[in-house]
């Protein structure tokens, strides 16, 4: 959620960041920003709209630039809001990835010292606290940029350029990377893949910790303790960095076809790390399953299958956590879902379950994460970086993870039979690949999806439903052609109809039945044909075609993976549906990859 890049020592760093957050666009791309040190005044140019969309822009040549690309909290989508923010005397910048939590105390306080505001920004109580501090000194030093971090609240990764070259960055929530090249060029990124284009080394940022850059020499700090550190610069693996869309439209087309190759790393992890997990779980009280937005129904798809393996599971959306973290103990586990691994609400609902002294295990995609870095069985997903802002192959992904977990669950990790199990599961992926690579080429399959998605087009709403293990993908269906297709779907329990939303059926209303061979297909046939019955258009998501669907779009016979199969199709219509209403499906409105805030 927003994004940060700086360049100091390279004489072209205004293109550099401009270049530098262009990579970053996926973490907010409603407004953007670049500020340059030109000989002693800094100047800035500020933009609404992407970044991504522009070719040029006109600051002059500097060897020192800060950037920033904005996903709005506070403010609307404005060039005023934009950062970087400026000192009233044009004297430093500051571009900051957070919440201000205490903005409007602080705010108070400046305005009665007359401090007058250009933005509606949390970020310029910062600039306001830091003229403040500073007084009647020319320079910023470290204390008082330290000292005004410390009056936040909330969880807030700055950045600061001064008229006088220094620079100051501080992580405290979102990530934070140093990058240096071999010529001595200092970077600064929220990603360290964005960083692979100019820098051979990085430093990772802990929370709480910063860096100032005086005169080409960097000093590491704590920023509550002000104590220095040494840092620890690893290379950049930049062969594994470079990111491309190999030929695809788009990055979520890539991806939703990748689901075919990348289920087999998933869940290819050391058997004993398995054995370990496996036997937390199995010896948990209870087991809470955690995340948010898709990652919260991978959750559910895991909390689910765990309670037919015999344990006690309850999914709890992340930022719903409050009213179970007092009834949570130390012989309870978390089993934590997360893409990037930085999801604000997430990890905070973490920290609250560790304090109650709840284990904690996590499935997360993006290498070095927070979250990784809290848990106490850190596994990765390994289905290569997701770039299109909705989750697509790492929702997929995690399910299957999730899966694999409840399967395993079911036999005693210290007997010799668990390794059999393991292998038994890891071949059940294989074919279920094979079947996948299959559909994805199916013609049939696809024109059918092609010419369904030319249907619901014009329709602003719609239903999914779903029962058992289609739940929860009934739930990832509805929020796909929400973000993608700005469809108002809702995603229910087919069970819930009966009770208030057949209400909403009228004649020609699009209701996404998913339907499996397993004890919940009566159920969900008999929803189909109450909705039917009221005009309703029945799209069947099934192994088997049945009278009741006005369009099939039949999925792979495979009753272990029903629940990813039946998530497939929707996630191709809502990226047709985008593409012939002219939307970006990789960018969708108001969303960002990375939510970082709360
Ligand atoms: C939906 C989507 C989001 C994320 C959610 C959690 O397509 O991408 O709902 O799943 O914001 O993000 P992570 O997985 O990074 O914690």
């Amino acid at each position: 959620m927003c994004g940060i890049y700086g360049a100091v020592g390279v004489p072209d760093a205004q293109q550099r960041v401009f270049a530098g957050l262009q990579r970053l666009e996926y973490r907010g791309y409603d407004s953007w920003g670049v500020a340059g040190l030109n000989h002693d005044t800094i100047v800035t140019e500020k933009h609404v709209g992407m970044i991504g969309q522009t070719k040029e822009f006109g600051l002059p040549s500097v060897s020192q630039a800060i950037g920033h690309t904005r996903w709005a909290t506070h403010g609307g989508v404005t060039q005023k809001n934009a950062h970087p923010h400026a000192a009233h005397d044009g004297s430093f910048v500051v571009v900051q990835n957070g919440v201000v939590e205490n903005y409007q105390e602080l705010k108070a306080e400046l305005l009665a010292e007359g401090y007058q505001f250009v933005s509606e920004t949390d970020t310029e109580v910062i600039v306001g606290l830091l003229e403040q501090q500073r007084g009647t000194h020319a320079d910023l030093s470290l204390a008082d940029v330290q000292s005004v971090f410390q009056r936040l609240a909330g969880r807030n990764t700055i950045g600061i350029l001064t008229r006088s070259g220094e620079v100051f960055a501080i992580r405290d929530g979102s990530p934070l990377v140093v990058g240096r090249d071999e010529a001595g060029a200092v970077y600064l990124s929220s990603d360290i893949a964005s960083l692979a284009d100019d820098a051979e080394m990085a430093q990772i940022l802990e929370h709480g910790q910063g860096v100032h850059l005086l005169d080409q020499e960097l000093i590491f700090f704590d920023a509550q303790t002000g104590d220095t550190f040494s840092p620890h610069f690893i290379p950049i693996d930049t062969d594994s960095l470079i990111i491309s869309k190999e030929g695809y439209d788009h990055f979520m087309l890539k991806e939703m076809h990748e689901q075919s190759a990348v289920l087999q790393n998933v869940v290819d992890h050391p058997v004993a790390d398995l054995q370990k997990l496996v036997s937390a779980v199995r010896k948990a009280r209870k087991v809470y399953t955690i995340g948010a937005g898709s990652a919260s129904f991978a959750a559910g798809q895991m909390a689910y299958f765990l309670r037919l393996a015999g344990v006690d599971a309850h999914v709890v959306p992340s930022y719903a956590a409050d009213s179970y973290v007092d009834l949570a103990n130390s012989s309870d586990l978390a089993v934590v879902f997360s893409q990037s691994g930085e999801t604000a609400d997430t990890n905070e609902a973490v920290e609250h379950f560790q304090d109650q002294g709840v284990q904690i295990a996590s499935i997360v995609n993006m290498p070095g994460s927070t979250l990784t870095h809290l848990s106490d069985f850190p596994f990765m997903l390994k289905v290569g970086t997701e770039v299109a802002v909705a989750s697509t192959k790492a929702l997929t992904g995690q399910m299957c993870w999730g899966w694999l977990i409840a399967e395993l669950a079911k036999t005693d990790p210290q007997l010799p039979t668990f390794a059999t199990v393991y292998a038994d599961c890891k071949q059940a992926v294989g074919r279920y690949q094979a079947q996948l690579r299959e559909w994805w080429h199916n013609t049939a399959v696809q024109s059918t999806l092609q010419h369904l998605s030319e249907q619901l087009r014009d329709h602003d709403k719609m239903f999914v439903l779903g029962r058992g293990q289609l739940f929860s993908s009934a739930l990832e269906n509805a929020l796909k052609m929400k973000e993608i297709s700005y469809i108002h779907a809702e995603g229910f329990n087919a069970g819930e109809l009966k009770h208030g939303v057949i209400a909403l059926i009228e004649s020609g209303t699009p209701v996404m039945c998913l339907v499996a061979n397993d004890t919940e297909k009566a159920n969900m046939l008999s929803a189909a044909a109450e909705v039917k019955a009221r005009g309703a258009l029945v799209i069947g998501i099934a192994p088997e075609e049945n009278e009741l669907f006005d369009t099939w779009i039949p999925v792979p016979i495979n009753d272990d993976f029903i629940s990813i199969s039946a998530i497939l199709p929707a996630q191709m219509l809502t990226y047709h549906i985008a593409l012939a209403a002219g939307q970006n499906p990789d960018k969708p409105r108001n969303l960002a990859k990375s939510v970082t805030v709360k």
